[in-house]
């Protein structure tokens, strides 16, 4: 999602006759929009700020947007005298009053719901892979979970809205739509006259534009994958069989620590039904490791889970105490040395698994979408319908955008292979 802010957020200042620059000493404007979710992420914000601050020009603006600015407030100000703004994600269309009034300093961390998304500019290019933001924030509260503060309660975006963002998307050059949201599964908009709209509507609309070819969506709660959405999984082939569906721990006295009320049953049981609704589907996790409480055998039954799922590529974190979140006042927070050890254990498993695949995909053909030209310039970058990266000698000529290549090799992290057609 900040992704897709950033495009939105620089193509607001290109209407105001900015364009974008990489080096921070030729700016005029300093921009960081920040992710909140982990300490880690707010610390390298104020390590970064510290370090713009000697190499901007000396009037240049420079502040922070996002999830940062909500999680430290007007504090933000006292830590970083010198910042010209602090906007939380659903202010960032305020951005271009700080360009009427440098010597202001703005302040906006409401959540105002959908406001911004109708008043920052659309974008005029897309690019191949477009993100249709269809809802925002969340109404789970994982007791870990900083997001239902710093983006709120859940929102969906009319279904017009979303159907005309991904008609604009397919028309300026979005050749792979991906629906986004924190909790995009929950999307539920009803319209004036009670007809209630969900993902799977969305996903319908979306296949029926021809120059669509590859649709996809994240995140999921994986109790929200209800029957119509899965039965997509079955009906339309442009839908991608790769779902992000985390899990986050394999231990049901940890899940209800975390305030995630699902047994381990009922996710097995959904896994087999999307198995059963598409048999080549793929499923990805995010996992929390050392979440306050969690033993060795808690530990234990996360690698498990991680076996049995297969998850084909996941990503794991440490658990991190956040403001604002009832497990960071929670007894039996977990030592750092335990958290790194039992991090490293999960992710050496977890490389295994997806190495195991990547080479199960050798001798296969997949049809995939290229994604550009590799550093060297002599290879072009294609995505899998896996999100696997595949590496393939540039051709004589124009490189197809879509199209079908044999795979010939792999190793954890990429897959080599032809283009047959
Ligand atoms: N500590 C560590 N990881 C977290 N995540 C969310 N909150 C925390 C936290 N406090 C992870 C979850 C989520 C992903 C986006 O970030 O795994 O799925
Ligand atoms: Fe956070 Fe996701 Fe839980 Fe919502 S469902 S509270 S975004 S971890």
């Amino acid at each position: 999602m900040n992704v897709y802010d950033g495009w939105r957020i620089a193509a607001m200042l290109n209407a105001h006759g900015l364009h974008q620059t990489t080096d921070v000493a030729d700016a005029d404007i300093i921009i960081l929009n920040t992710c909140a979710v982990r300490a880690k992420a707010t610390d390298k914000v104020y390590s970064a700020l510290g370090r713009i601050r000697l190499a901007k020009k000396p009037n240049a603006l420079m502040g922070i947007v996002g999830c940062v600015a909500r999680e430290s407030g007007a504090d933000a100000f006292k830590r970083v005298p010198d910042l010209n703004f602090v906007l939380g994600p659903q202010s960032y269309h305020k951005l271009p009053e700080i360009l009427n009034d440098p010597d202001t300093r703005l302040f906006n961390i409401e959540l105002s719901g959908l406001e911004k998304f109708d008043e920052m500019p659309k974008l005029e290019k897309s690019p191949l892979v477009t993100y249709v933001p269809i809802q925002e924030g969340c109404n789970h509260c994982c007791t870990y979970c900083i997001v239902p503060y710093t983006r709120g309660r859940e929102i969906s975006r009319s279904f017009a809205d979303c159907v005309r963002d991904t008609e604009m998307a397919a028309k300026t050059g979005a050749v792979e739509i991906c629906f986004l949201g924190q909790n995009v599964n929950g999307y539920k908009y009803t319209d004036e006259n009670g007809k209630i709209y969900r993902l799977s509507d969305l996903i319908r609309a979306a296949a029926k534009i021809d120059t669509v070819k590859r649709i996809r969506f994240t995140s999921s709660y994986p109790t929200e994958m209800t029957d119509d959405l899965i039965e997509m999984f079955a009906q339309e082939p442009k839908l991608l069989p790769f779902l992000n569906m985390p899990i986050q721990s394999g231990s049901p006295d940890v899940l209800k620590r975390m305030n995630r009320p699902y047994d381990l049953e009922q996710y097995l049981g959904i896994v087999k039904k999307l198995k059963a609704a598409r048999p080549d589907i793929q499923i990805s996790s995010d996992f929390i490791v050392g979440f306050p409480g969690e033993t060795d055998d808690d530990f234990e039954q996360t690698l498990q889970i991680a076996r049995t799922v297969k998850y084909i590529n996941s990503y794991s974190f440490k658990y991190s105490p956040r403001p604002h979140t009832s497990a960071a006042i929670m007894q039996d927070q977990i030592p750092e040395n335990i958290k790194s050890k039992r991090l490293a254990i999960l992710d050496a498993e977890l490389n295994e698994i997806q190495r195991a695949f990547n080479e199960s995909c050798v001798g296969k053909t997949l049809p995939c979408l290229c994604e550009g030209v590799d550093k060297t310039g002599r290879h072009l970058v294609y995505r899998t319908p896996y999100m696997q990266q595949c590496i393939v000698a540039c051709p004589a000529g124009d490189a197809p955008q879509i199209c079908n290549i044999e795979i010939t090799a792999a190793n954890k992290a990429s897959l080599r292979g032809k283009i047959t057609d």
